[in-house]
């Protein structure tokens, strides 16, 4: 499985990448606007990312018809060669997903809850498959099992045929919350897991390797 921060902070994006285990980044909206960014700076800032961040780095359409969907995914793929279009699941967006994807263009097809969008997104060329996780928890509906049956559909079939140079489609487990749904996107073969920074950091932390930690660092000063 890969690592993608699910963030628009430059901060946060350049530190996550020092530590060497980031893939690309995943922004929308909301994160852009709690980042305080602004509609004329929103494609510079992409291309910051992208100058941060080698692997592919989402940015969301917010236009609502096929046409300027299809104008604003063009404007966006121009940014940078890494960008991938984010487009909602929607009859417009599976429109789009296909003009831009016969363009050649890479899309995300984002806010997937169900495996029939997820397999309408994929026959339309999406590259990236977005099911989201926790927000299925928060109406309390197991978002880990409706991931799993997204991944086990998309895994039934070969969708080569429909997305940009063949590429094989990748499933972004997203709206992570925790550590424990990296695990079970990772046990059921989730390509990717789209994670918050601060969910990304508690991944790498446990309380036994603090306790492991400190006595190695106790003992060794008994060595010394
Ligand atoms: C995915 O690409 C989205 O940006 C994200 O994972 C949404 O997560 P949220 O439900 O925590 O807002």
């Amino acid at each position: 499985m890969k690592f993608f921060l699910d963030t628009a902070d430059l901060k946060e994006i350049e530190e996550a990448a020092s530590w060497g285990a980031l893939a690309g980044v995943t922004t929308n909206p909301t994160l852009y606007a709690r980042i305080g960014g602004k509609l004329a700076d929103f494609h510079a800032h992409i291309k910051r990312i992208c100058d941060i961040v080698d692997g592919p780095v989402s940015a969301e359409s917010v236009a609502m018809t096929r046409d300027e969907i299809i104008r604003d995914g063009r404007e966006l793929a121009s940014i940078a060669p890494n960008v991938v279009v984010k487009i909602p699941a929607m009859v417009e967006g599976l429109a789009a997903c296909r003009a831009l994807a016969d363009e050649g263009i890479r899309v995300n097809m984002t806010l997937c809850f169900t495996v029939p969008q997820a397999i309408l997104a994929a026959r339309a060329g999406a590259r990236y498959i977005s099911p989201f996780v926790g927000r299925f928890d928060d109406i309390s509906e197991d978002g880990i099992a409706q991931l799993s049956d997204v991944v086990t559909a998309i895994n039934n079939y070969d969708f080569s045929e429909s997305t940009v140079a063949g590429e094989q489609i990748e499933i972004i487990a997203a709206s992570i919350r925790s550590a424990n749904h990296v695990t079970q996107a990772a046990l059921m073969g989730a390509d990717i897991a789209t994670v918050p920074f601060a969910t990304l950091k508690k991944c790498i932390q446990h309380p036994l390797t603090d306790r492991g930690l400190e006595a190695f660092l106790k003992d060794w000063e008994k060595v010394q």
